[in-house]
């Protein structure tokens, strides 16, 4: 039996609410198994808190749980009258429910199936849809690996803290450079993500200092103890790795990958972890990136690094999770030739085909850094020999960092909506984001805060990441409404909150950096406005804004190139002006403030336009939440009054030091007249 420790009264339980409505349903639960007690000890707490009561035996029940292969035998007792021959071919993942005569039958490809149909459910129960709708639904993941990424270090970094890039408190998993003794918000967040189909999770950090890399070995108890939780929702671990731990941890001279001992060290330390924890995940490698180190220092290629690693895991089942985020981080900003943009491309396309079958290429969704806006990362359209993921982040690093309510889940969906043969000339699903991906990764942005992510509607993007990784067509309105409601009780709180959420991203973009720009945020923390913060800085992250005008020339005609590592049609319409969409116009091309957008108006209009706009929404949002933030639990309304008030703070900042900057550098006067500090 799966119990799991009760989070103390009064603790945010987020989508999770222990009761989605109170009732007298007879539940049933066929099978045995490790997840299937799971879903017990879930039924369990529905029935507790009032949802109805648990049958077994020969009673009648309003509601059956159970498992594909065991539909046959139960076709003639529970699941009589029932279409169970749609559930025929459901995928281990996939589950069915069924209908008929208002009783429900929830079937699962597998236990783990039928976990995740179980949830579906409780959100259908929840939202009063559970007994009526169609005979017969079948779902199923349009990705097979959806996936998590913790920041999580154990020992507090002296600039980065105990998450890097967390902004909800410490870590879940750790305090004080050790493992926590109470681990039972670490239940319930794998709970909350198996509720949203999440399958795996990566432990630490992906720098990984050097107590971390332990994690590997001598702490290899701490890694079963957070393993034996996750698992029981469904969920692999996986660790973070340092490349040169046959140094740190194996006392060997060296980490080159053709070294024969390199290899041999790394086999049996994946060997001591698989005796452990035989269902482990493998292994998440930054490489040669950002001053971690890697297979470039013996001379060797990010094959020959990855497939050693793939080697060591692959008898076990393991994966390798290795990034592409490979660039030159010490760049001159006076050379003009150098693009941190291209570099992914530049090094991984022309190792296509070269990596194991069980390495998978962790991409960033765009080719610089999470920004706000950023074209879709052509590595993801150039790579046909290569397992490829998508990386997100869920984690606000450069969308306001769970200060301003920013709902990413608009973003993410045109990511993975994105048709490298162009939507017109339609290569269809399996040309888009989704359709190349054989998985779908995201930095977490959970942390010990009370509220799990900072903000209390930060949790929506943790809900929306899941959901979209299992259905990248899924649109993003419907998820916020499944969040809202699975969320909060009150029907006009639900209201004006997805009111809010919908159109943040937007919002978000338009009092902070124009036209695909990017940047202009204080370096290092990457919190709030600094124009020029990044401009004479080794990180390859410019503007080039002068008097005439502001962007980066990356076209093929004039510029650094860029353009030309898209297929057609986006490789032209991204090279010329005219067909370049607005909104990544200053990605990709360097234009006087006159210039005039697709929308008709100057770029330097464009740019006052938005920010004044951008300020004026934020002041609606706070405006509208003054309206029902009585009906929202009192700390929950505490915090998100608390949050709104530095959205609106730094968004008028934002506003202020961008027109008067742009005013400044162009001359050009607001057609409106609006005020621009001097
Ligand atoms: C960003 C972020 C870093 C992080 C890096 C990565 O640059 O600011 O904190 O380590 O991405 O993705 O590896």
């Amino acid at each position: 039996n799966y119990p799991w420790p009760a989070l103390p009264s009064g603790a945010d339980p987020a989508w999770l609410p222990p009761a989605p409505e109170r009732g007298s349903l007879r539940l049933k639960l066929a099978g045995v198994g490790p997840l299937i007690d799971t879903v017990r000890a879930e039924l369990a707490e529905l029935t507790g808190a009032g949802a109805g009561q648990l049958v077994d035996g020969t009673a009648e029940a309003d509601v059956v749980f159970t498992t594909a292969d065991r539909a046959d035998e139960l076709a003639s007792g529970d699941l009589a009258g029932f279409d169970v021959e749609s559930a025929e071919g459901l995928s281990q993942e996939g589950f069915a429910v069924l209908r008929q005569a208002g009783r429900v039958a929830v079937v699962g490809g597998s236990d783990r199936g039928l976990l995740y149909g179980y949830h579906h459910w409780r959100r259908q129960l929840r939202n009063g849809t559970a007994a009526d709708g169609p005979e017969a639904e079948i779902h199923a993941p349009a990705t097979a690996i959806r996936m998590l990424n913790h920041w999580d270090n154990m020992a507090v970094h002296p600039v980065m803290g105990q998450v890097e890039r967390g902004y909800s408190g410490g870590s879940l998993f750790y305090a004080d450079g050790a493992l926590r003794e109470d681990l039972t918000r670490v239940h319930h967040y794998a709970r909350l993500l198996a509720s949203t189909g999440i399958n795996r999770v990566a432990l630490n950090n992906v720098n990984v200092g050097p107590l971390e890399a332990t994690l590997l070995t001598e702490r290899l108890g701490d890694v079963v103890r957070l393993a034996e939780i996750f698992r029981a929702q469904g969920i692999a671990v996986h660790l973070s790795v340092n490349f040169s731990s046959p140094m740190l941890l194996g006392g060997l001279p060296s980490a080159d990958p053709a070294d024969p001992d390199v290899a041999q060290w790394w086999s049996r330390t994946a060997d001591a972890i698989y005796a452990e924890i035989p269902d482990f995940g493998g292994f998440l490698v930054k490489a040669d990136s950002e001053g971690q180190p890697g297979p470039y220092r013996y001379g060797r290629d990010h094959a020959e690094g990855a497939n050693m690693l793939a080697r060591a895991v692959a008898p076990h089942g393991g994966l390798v999770f290795w990034r592409a985020f490979v660039y030159n981080h010490q760049q001159d900003w006076r050379d003009r030739s150098t693009d941190r943009a291209r570099a992914a491309f530049d090094h991984f396309v022309p190792l296509d085909g070269g990596f194991d079958e069980n390495v998978i290429l962790q991409v960033k969704y765009g080719p610089m850094d999470f920004q706000v806006r950023e074209p879709v990362s052509p590595v993801i359209g150039a790579m046909p020999g290569t397992r490829l993921a998508a990386e997100f982040q869920v984690t606000q690093e450069y969308t306001g960092q769970q200060k301003h309510a920013c709902y990413l889940a608009p973003l993410w969906s045109q990511v993975l909506g994105f048709d490298f043969e162009g939507e017109d000339v339609g290569g269809g699903e399996s040309r888009r984001v989704s359709g190349l991906v054989d998985a779908v990764v995201a930095v977490s942005n959970v942390g010990a805060d009370e509220h799990w992510c900072g903000h209390p509607f930060a949790q929506a993007n943790l809900f929306a990441f899941g959901r979209l990784a299992w259905d990248p067509a899924l649109a993003p309105e419907d998820i916020l409404r499944e969040w809202v409601q699975s969320t909060y009780d009150d029907v006009e709180l639900r209201d004006v909150v997805v009111e809010l959420l919908r159109d943040s991203w937007q919002t978000y973009e338009d009092y902070t950096a124009p036209l695909g720009v990017g940047w202009m945020v204080r370096p290092g923390q990457h919190y709030g406005p600094d124009v020029d913060g990044y401009e004479y800085t080794p990180w390859g992250t410019y503007h080039f804004a002068d008097r005439e005008g502001i962007g980066v020339d990356r076209t093929v005609a004039t510029g650094t190139g860029f353009t030309g590592q898209y297929p057609l049609p986006w490789a032209a319409r991204y090279e010329q002006l005219d067909s370049c969409p607005d909104e990544l116009l200053l990605f990709f091309h360097h234009v006087p403030y006159t210039h005039r957008l697709g929308s008709g108006e100057t770029v330097i209009q464009h740019i006052y336009d938005t920010h004044f706009a951008g300020v004026e929404r934020v002041e609606e949002m706070v405006a509208a939440w003054e309206t029902v933030r009585h009906r929202a639990p009192a700390p929950v309304a505490q915090r998100v009054s608390e949050r709104f008030a530095e959205q609106l703070r730094s968004a008028v900042e934002w506003r202020d030091q961008l027109t008067t900057y742009f005013s400044r550098k162009s001359g050009v006067a607001d057609e409106h007249g609006r005020h621009i500090h001097p």
